[in-house]
């Protein structure tokens, strides 16, 4: 993904719960905070599990399955369960109501 990709409507992103989405197989999360929308990879490093799944809290997500915490600006893995392996992390506009994602920061 280098080129920015429509992904969902800023509308269906709702204050500090998480928004499970999908482009070309790829799993991604979308979470609102403070006002800002910030994107990552929604797949657990550790295993297969959905994080949107999981406890949205403050600047973090923590894995529903062993308690991973991963930050929602950079995907980075930041304590707790046993993930060490960062989620992807995406760029994220909001045009005319839609959000668009590329991907890096
Ligand atoms: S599946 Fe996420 S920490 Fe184990």
């Amino acid at each position: 993904m280098s080129d920015w990709v429509r992904i969902a409507d800023a509308s269906e992103i709702a204050d500090d719960e998480p928004f499970a989405s999908e482009w070309n197989g790829e799993a991604i999360a979308l979470y609102r905070h403070e006002g800002e929308i910030f994107a990552i990879g929604d797949i657990c490093t550790h295993e297969h599990v959905r994080l949107s799944d999981g406890w949205f809290e403050g600047d973090r997500i923590e894995c529903p399955l062993h308690q991973s915490c991963f930050e929602i600006r950079t995907g980075k893995v930041i304590e707790g369960g046993p993930a060490s392996e960062d989620v992807a992390s995406y760029q994220v506009k909001v045009e005319d109501g839609a959000v668009f994602v590329k991907r890096g920061i």
